[in-house]
């Protein structure tokens, strides 16, 4: 049912994405076409709690699709975890008569969306914004294309050092408790062993695999760690390997937050695009708590609570790819 709304706000939260400053242009731009005012809360819920909300005009998103981070700030709020920080943020978007908000975020920003609209009436939309690509309702989230080919460049500097040498690498990748970022990564570069948290490998599987690999004559090896695996983080991977192949010569290097940072790729400057138009008129659409995803290349609407809740599948044929292809 098509909806009066006249003033919204917008805000980025919890751990930064490339392509989120992406999606607060196309919220303001597309907002625009309706004569919608768009108000920008400055870092996530912390601002939503004191009141740091200022008008955003289209020129003020002027030069801001192509970079990283988010202009907005944004914030892993505590305060937002209490009833009365809640309370206080509510009073701030009565005070500025703001008919909707759109939240640019994770699981944790929209747990707390998904709280505060049952709490207060006041619509959120959920735009699926983080690197691990770890949310239900939608193929991909916006930073994971780019997050993933963070890493590729990476792994494929680190191939140069690791055939050189003839070293066995271990290259710890982020990803929280979803294995996407590690296994489209280890495909994306040619690494044939990964660990995440979808499959349980164990140490065994990888001696076997590595020594089967010496015999075909490779000489040196790539091995992806998702942070969320059941064994360890890299050091400790590669600490067991070491015990068991004391000949073959180990290195670790962690990725890290690079994965978070840089300009988003032209997939996820696409995806921003299209879901935060879709954000703006889900809200005029009269939606009151849904995330908006692409299932295929539609857009679709899951109700935020399920957009936490339920698993998003990972595909382990891909696993196999990635094993048959790095032979
Ligand atoms: O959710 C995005 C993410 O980068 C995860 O992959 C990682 O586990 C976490 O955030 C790191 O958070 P922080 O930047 O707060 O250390």
């Amino acid at each position: 049912m098509a909806q009066n709304i006249k003033k919204i706000a917008v805000f980025t939260s919890g751990g930064d994405a490339p392509g989120m400053n992406a999606t607060v242009r196309a919220v303001v731009r597309t907002a625009a076409n309706f004569d919608i005012e768009v108000f920008g809360i400055e870092a996530g819920y912390e601002g939503m709690i004191d009141g740091n909300l200022k008008k955003l005009e289209i020129r003020d998103v002027s030069n801001i699709l192509q970079r990283g981070g988010t202009f907005l700030k944004t914030a892993r709020s505590e305060r937002f975890l209490t009833a009365e920080g809640r309370n206080a943020a509510a009073q701030s978007l009565k005070k500025f008569k703001i008919d909707g908000c759109i939240a640019c975020g994770g699981n944790g920003t929209f747990t707390g969306a998904d709280l505060f609209y049952k709490e207060n009436g006041i619509p959120m939309i959920g735009i699926p914004c983080t690197i691990d690509n770890d949310l239900y309702g939608t193929d991909f989230t916006i930073g994971f294309d780019t997050a993933v080919n963070t890493a590729v460049e990476a792994v494929d500097k680190i191939r140069d050092t690791a055939e050189s040498h003839d070293r066995l690498f271990f290259i710890e990748v982020m990803g929280r408790n979803a294995g996407f970022l590690a296994l489209h990564t280890a495909i994306g570069s040619g690494a044939g062993n990964v660990f995440m948290p979808e499959k349980d490998t164990s140490i065994d599987e990888l001696v076997t695999s590595l020594k089967k690999a010496s015999k075909r004559k490779k000489l040196y090896s790539l091995v992806i760690v998702a942070e969320g695996n059941h064994v360890g983080n890299a050091d400790h991977i590669a600490a067991l390997v070491k015990e068991r192949l004391p000949e073959f010569d180990t290195r670790v290097t962690v990725i890290g937050h690079l994965q978070r940072g840089g300009s988003p790729s032209g997939l996820d400057r696409l995806l921003a695009s299209r879901l935060g138009n879709a954000a703006v008129e889900a809200l005029m659409d009269g939606h009151k708590n849904v995330m908006v995803g692409m299932d295929g290349n539609l857009i679709k609407h899951t109700p935020l609570a399920i957009a936490v809740k339920n698993q998003k599948e990972i595909n382990l044929d891909l696993l196999r790819l990635a094993e048959m292809l790095a032979i």
